[in-house]
């Protein structure tokens, strides 16, 4: 079920929103994309009430903030990806601009990535309620591909390429060429940064006890980013183990929220086990049997064949469940595995009449992993070109929000 939709309504309960200016390498501000309303009003008011601009207006907030506020309902603007309720996306952005950015948003032009659906609601928005005098809404893998050039000689940046993007609720696939997603191919994996947490609390609950149980998810977690890595092999890793459990056994150290009294666990085959299941899914989700490497592989074959090389040859890494120490070093490997045996499988069927010529397969591992989409736009939002390829609020005065149906693609900067 590779292609199925992430299981909602607890994948929308836990979406982030990334801003920051345009230039820094790392979004400013990182918060879940939810609004606190006063329960009092009637939905009829809420929509009603004009909207108040200024720092002053507090009557609502937004990210850590609106989460358990007393006599305030939270609310999630936003599910499937999709603004569902753009009359609080609004708010949400008052306070984006106002409280967090501390903007005028008459001052910047702003990039924003967004689904399809909607895009001139955002615009209108925007340009009508903010009064911006540039947007741009740019497509989150785009902006992952050109995060990667950071990595590479100039002549080798390319807006064709595969991005693996894995978050904390889902893994995508996603091919773009030449600067557009082949949005038909693409493929979610629903294997991403919570599984691979829900596993370790999982692998430590049979085996360790001192960890208070209401601590139990955060602490899977830190271990987790602190200490995990992929292996190679894990047959041999669980034999590297056993023979030397001194140099591989990590101690973690926490303390208890309530006792405030120390405690400490032992971090073993966790390590390797818990994002292995990237390569193994069938650890965690016995209804998912697809290795990743197979899922980039069926990707990649399901586009246009003459893309195909150079997508093999430019896959890169996004999102912060990439992290793991090696996890493009793996992949490249076994995916390299699984294209060499459909090359030698064809080579034989012909008889050795047909010598196919080898595909290069290349991961992209960078610098700029964990934020890239953020990095990306960042990266295009300060550049002269951005102001080209950005929909002017005159243009959106004249022609108006359809303008925003379609932005042109970024050239590749040099
Ligand atoms: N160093 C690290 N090693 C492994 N995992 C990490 C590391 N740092 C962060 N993560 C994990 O990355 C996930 C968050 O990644 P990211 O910020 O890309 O997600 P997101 O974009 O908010 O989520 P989604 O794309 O699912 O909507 C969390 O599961 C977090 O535990
Ligand atoms: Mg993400």
């Amino acid at each position: 079920n590779a292609g199925s939709l992430p299981q909602c309504p607890d994948c929308c309960r836990r979406r982030y929103t990334k801003i920051g200016y345009a230039g820094n390498t790392e979004p400013q501000f990182i918060m879940p994309s939810c609004i606190a309303i006063k329960e009092s009003a009637s939905v009829g008011e809420q929509a009603q009430r004009r909207l108040v601009r200024g720092v002053d207006d507090l009557d609502f907030y937004i990210g850590d903030e609106a989460i358990d506020k007393p006599n305030y309902a939270t609310k999630w603007p936003i599910r499937h990806g999709m603004v569902e309720d753009w009359d609080l996306m609004e708010k949400f952005m008052e306070q984006v601009i106002f409280k967090y950015l501390r903007a005028e948003p008459e001052d910047h032009s702003f990039l924003m990535v967004h689904s399809h659906e909607n895009r001139e609601y955002l615009a209108e928005i925007m340009f009508e309620t903010f009064n911006i005098p540039g947007l741009y809404i740019a497509v989150q893998a785009v902006l992952a591909l050109a995060a990667s050039w950071t990595s590479r000689q100039v002549g080798q940046r390319t807006l064709t390429g595969i991005v693996i993007d894995s978050g904390d609720g889902v893994t995508h696939a996603i091919p773009v060429a030449e600067g557009y997603v082949i949005g038909s191919c693409i493929k979610h994996i629903p294997i991403a940064g919570r599984d691979i947490t829900f596993f370790i609390q999982q692998l430590l609950r049979d085996r360790e006890v001192g960890i208070p149980p209401e601590q139990s998810l955060e602490t899977a977690k830190a271990v987790k980013e602190r200490y995990c890595y992929i292996c190679p092999d894990i047959v041999k890793e669980f034999t590297k183990y056993d023979s030397d459990p001194g140099k591989w056994i990590k101690q973690y150290r926490g303390v208890n929220a309530i006792s405030k009294t120390a405690f400490h666990i032992d971090v073993g085959y966790e390590r390797f086990l818990g994002p292995e299941i990237f390569f193994h899914p069938e650890f965690a989700n016995p209804d998912f049997m697809q290795p990743i490497s197979d899922v980039v592989d069926e990707v990649i074959q399901s586009c246009p064949i003459d893309v195909r090389r150079p997508l093999y040859k430019n896959i890169v890494l996004s999102g912060g469940s990439t992290m793991f120490r090696d996890f493009g070093r793996r992949l490249q490997r076994d995916l390299k595995r699984v294209v060499d045996a459909r090359l030698k499988l064809s080579e034989e069927l012909s008889g050795g009449r047909i010598k196919p010529k080898p595909m290069e397969v290349q991961v992209v591992s960078h610098h700029m992993q964990r934020y890239a989409v953020w990095f990306g736009g960042s990266m295009l939002a300060s550049t002269p070109e951005f102001f080209q390829v950005c929909h002017s609020k005159k243009d959106y005065d004249e022609i108006g929000p359809s303008i925003c149906r379609h932005n042109p693609v970024f050239g590749i900067m040099s």
